[in-house]
């Protein structure tokens, strides 16, 4: 049994931790400085509270960082400035460059994770949602400390897959997973938003049906999904952009999909804005609409 932290406790953070608390561990979050949504999931999963980070660092012996892939320096940070010694688990979705620059802040060694500074560090990726009870979620783990965490760990849901001992493998192997699964649903939202910006949608819809593709279905639930974690899945595409450019692959793609992603408010009910909605928001902050003078002048004047 080991005493773990969890920072913090949103959906899939709380199922982490749920699960380790089920296995036995004791797990404790910080309550300052979060919102209720994550309170009531961390009262919901039975979690330990402690009113802040320095107290967390104190009692633990292994924390764990589930937070938006744009906060993951920043906390890793705040964990080595609060003096916390033992092992470092971060398992955001984040590019193997910022790995790279987590295990700096930590001081360990960037390529194996072992400490110099007294934090052990393993990368860490989550592929699969929080529902962790239709047991298709792996904690995906690298780095030389990666085998004695999954055992120290020990539990069933999410499964703990070692993948090898190279600090960076694991969010390379998410970032790939998640260029294709949330980089397909960007890549939908900005067809629906320019054919909709030509009335061209329900044309579009009924020759995708035509030929049984269930492009619309798929776009209609990416569009309800940006609107709950848009804000968040922007910084995750940013990250999926910079290891494809880490390696020369191009980049520009999941760049736009980051677009598309900030254009939502933060929970807000997409459905309201619809594709139009869309396309008017992202025209409105980005520089791409150059207009189309055939289609958007007055037939009069053609
Ligand atoms: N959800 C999924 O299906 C899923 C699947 C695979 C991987 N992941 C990975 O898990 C991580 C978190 O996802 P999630 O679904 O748990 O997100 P979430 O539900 O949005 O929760 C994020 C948590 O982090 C906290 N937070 C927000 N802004 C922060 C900041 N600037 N600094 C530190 N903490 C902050 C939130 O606290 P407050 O809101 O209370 O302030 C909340 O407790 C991400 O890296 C994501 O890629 C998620």
């Amino acid at each position: 049994m080991a005493t773990i932290g969890v920072l913090h406790p949103g959906a899939m953070g709380a199922a982490v931790a749920g699960a380790l608390q089920q296995a036995g561990h004791d797990v404790s979050w910080v309550v300052t400085g979060r919102s209720d949504a994550t309170r009531r999931r961390a009262a919901d999963v039975g979690l330990h509270g402690v009113p802040d980070l320095a107290t967390l660092v104190g009692r633990v012996d292994v924390l764990v960082s589930i937070c938006p892939p744009h906060a993951a320096v920043e906390v890793a940070s705040a964990v080595r400035s609060g003096g916390f010694q033992g092992c470092y688990l971060d398992a955001n979705a984040i590019a193997p460059a910022t790995v790279a620059e987590v295990a700096e802040v930590l001081g360990a060694d960037p390529v194996s994770g072992t400490a110099s500074a007294g934090i052990t560090f393993v990368d860490g990726g989550i592929v699969g949602g929080p529902d962790l009870a239709a047991g298709r979620t792996e904690l995906v783990l690298s780095g030389e400390a990666a085998g004695p965490t999954a055992e120290l760990l020990a539990v069933d849901q999410p499964g703990i897959v070692v993948l090898d001992d190279r600090l960076g493998t694991a969010s390379a192997l998410k970032m790939a997973f998640a260029a294709w699964s949330k980089g397909r649903a960007a890549l939908l939202l900005g067809v629906r938003a320019m054919a909709s910006a030509f009335d061209v949608d329900e044309a579009l819809v009924a020759r995708w049906e035509r030929r049984g593709i269930d492009a619309a279905n798929e776009a209609d639930q990416a569009l309800a999904t940006a609107g709950r974690k848009g804000w968040r899945f922007a910084g995750e595409m940013e990250e999926i952009a910079a290891t494809f450019a880490s390696r020369g692959v191009p980049d520009g793609f999941h760049r736009a999909a980051a677009e598309v992603f900030a254009a939502f408010a933060r929970d807000e009910d997409a459905r309201q804005l619809g594709f139009d909605g869309l396309q008017r928001r992202l025209a409105a902050h980005g520089e791409h609409a150059v207009g189309s003078p055939a289609i958007d002048e007055p037939p009069d004047r053609r």
